[in-house]
């Protein structure tokens, strides 16, 4: 396992980038060891296809998470945030999710949504420091492994009243 406190606070080797095609093995590998229902290789290659915002972390020539979001009509989607294992609960997906979020804002959107099983408590905890608010449940949304999962859905609005 790579070891890796050293970029922690100030992250300077730690670089947000657009997401490449070549990027996508990678991408599917942190994605498999982060969620018990991974986006499959096919999926992150439609999300490039179709233009959605696709980022990846990199430190050091190697991907260690990625960002997905897609805008429409003045909303924009959190589709997904994942930050490998080793390398959480050091600023990262704090740092990819404000990235997201000011793409969109610069794009003109509105709000950004995004749902999250109730049960992910670290994630939750990122998205309500970063000013998200639950407006609603979408029932049995998620795979789970005994049936299905609601999914909280956050909103958080990119402009001021
Ligand atoms: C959610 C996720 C992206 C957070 O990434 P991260 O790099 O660990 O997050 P950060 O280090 O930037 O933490 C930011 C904040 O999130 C919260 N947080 C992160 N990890 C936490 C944990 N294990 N327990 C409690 N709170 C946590 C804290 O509020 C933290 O702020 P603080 O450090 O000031 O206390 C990461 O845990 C992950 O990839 N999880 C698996 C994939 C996933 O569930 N994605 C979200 C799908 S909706």
């Amino acid at each position: 396992m790579a070891s890796a406190p050293e970029f922690v606070s100030a992250t300077p080797a730690v670089a947000i980038r657009p997401m490449r095609e070549a990027d996508v093995p990678a991408v599917a590998e942190v994605e498999r060891s982060a969620y018990a229902f991974p986006w499959s290789v096919g999926i992150f290659r439609d999300c490039l296809r179709v233009g959605y915002v696709c980022r990846v972390v990199e430190l050091e020539g190697r991907v260690i998470g990625h960002g997905i979001l897609s805008m429409g009509a003045g909303e924009a989607h959190i589709l997904n945030l994942c930050v490998q294992a080793e390398y959480r609960c050091l600023g990262v997906g704090r740092r990819l999710l404000t990235l997201l979020i000011d793409i969109a804002r610069g794009a003109g959107m509105t709000d950004a949504f995004l749902e999250v099983r109730p049960t992910n408590t670290a994630a939750i905890r990122l998205y309500l420091a970063m000013g998200f608010e639950q407006v609603g449940v979408r029932r049995g949304y998620y795979q789970a492994v005994n049936g299905r999962e609601d999914a909280a859905v956050l909103r958080l609005p990119l402009v001021s009243d």
